[in-house]
C-alpha cells in the first residue's frame, strides 16, 4: 500500500516507517521537521509540513492509498478529513488514547484525566470527527506507552475499559498495530483498545 504516515519524526512514528518499509509498503514521511528522520532508506517520500496546514496535507495526500496519524488532534483530524476526501483517498488510522472512554480502573482513568484533561478531550473531538467523516476510519486507543522492546504481541479489545492486557504497550508493539490495521478492511469503522501483552 501506499501509506501516508504523520507523526513520522515521533517514536511511535519512526517505528511505522521502518516497519512498514519493512513489510514492503511505499512510505511516506509527513513530518514538521524532517531533519529528525533519523533514517529515510527505502523511504517512498518525505514532505515537510504542519499536519495543522491543509495545503500542505492536500500535497501529500495526493496518491496515497491511506493515512496513518500517529500523533492524534482535531486539527488533524479536520485538515486530513477535508484534503482525503479532495483526493479520494479513504483509509486512515487514527492514534488516540484508551483514557478517552474509559471508565475503570477508576482512581488511574481519573488521576489521567486530572493531568491531561485537555488532550483527552480534543482527541474526543477527533474521533468524534473521524467518526461521522463518510472514511474508511480506524481509532487505535492506546494504553501507556514506553520505549522498551517489543513484546511482539498486543492485546486489542473493543470495549470502552480495557478487558484484560498490561497497562504498559511497547511503542513499537504500537506501530505494529497500527499497520496491521490499516491492512485489515474489517477494522474500518472500529475503535480498537489496544494494550500490552499478559
Ligand atoms: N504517550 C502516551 O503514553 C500515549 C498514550 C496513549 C495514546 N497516545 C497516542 O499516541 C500518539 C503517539 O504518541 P508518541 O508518544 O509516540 O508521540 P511523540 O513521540 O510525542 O510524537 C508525536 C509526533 O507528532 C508530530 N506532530 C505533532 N503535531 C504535529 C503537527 N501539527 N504536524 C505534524 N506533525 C506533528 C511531532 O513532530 P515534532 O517533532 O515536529 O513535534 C512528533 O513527530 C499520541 O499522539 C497519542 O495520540 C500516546
Amino acid at each position: 500500500m501506499k501509506i501516508m504516515v504523520i507523526g513520522s519524526t515521533g517514536r511511535t512514528g519512526k517505528h511505522v516507517l521502518t516497519q512498514g518499509v519493512n513489510r514492503g509498503h511505499e512510505i511516506t514521511a509527513f513530518a514538521r521537521r524532517p531533519e529528525l528522520l533519523a533514517d529515510r532508506a527505502g523511504l517512498a517520500g518525505v514532505h515537510q509540513g504542519d499536519a495543522h496546514d491543509l495545503e500542505a496535507v492536500r500535497r501529500a495526500v495526493q496518491g496515497q492509498d491511506a493515512v496513518i496519524a500517529a500523533v492524534g488532534g482535531s486539527r488533524i483530524a479536520a485538515t486530513l478529513i477535508t484534503a482525503m476526501h479532495e483526493h479520494g483517498v479513504r483509509r486512515v488510522v487514527m492514534t488516540s488514547s484508551r483514557s478517552v472512554p474509559a471508565t475503570r480502573p477508576r482512581l488511574a482513568v481519573s488521576l489521567a484525566w486530572l493531568f491531561f484533561r485537555e488532550a483527552y478531550v480534543d482527541l474526543a473531538r477527533a474521533e468524534g470527527m473521524l467518526q461521522v467523516s463518510g472514511l474508511d476510519w480506524s481509532i487505535a486507543r492506546a494504553t501507556m506507552l514506553n520505549d522498551k522492546p517489543p513484546a511482539g504481541r498486543v492485546h486489542i479489545d473493543f470495549e470502552a475499559n480495557a478487558t484484560g492486557g498490561a497497562m504498559q504497550l511497547s511503542r513499537a508493539d504500537y506501530a505494529t498495530a497500527l499497520l496491521d490495521t490499516v491492512e485489515d478492511p474489517a477494522l474500518i469503522g472500529k475503535a480498537l483498545g489496544i494494550c500490552g501483552p499478559r
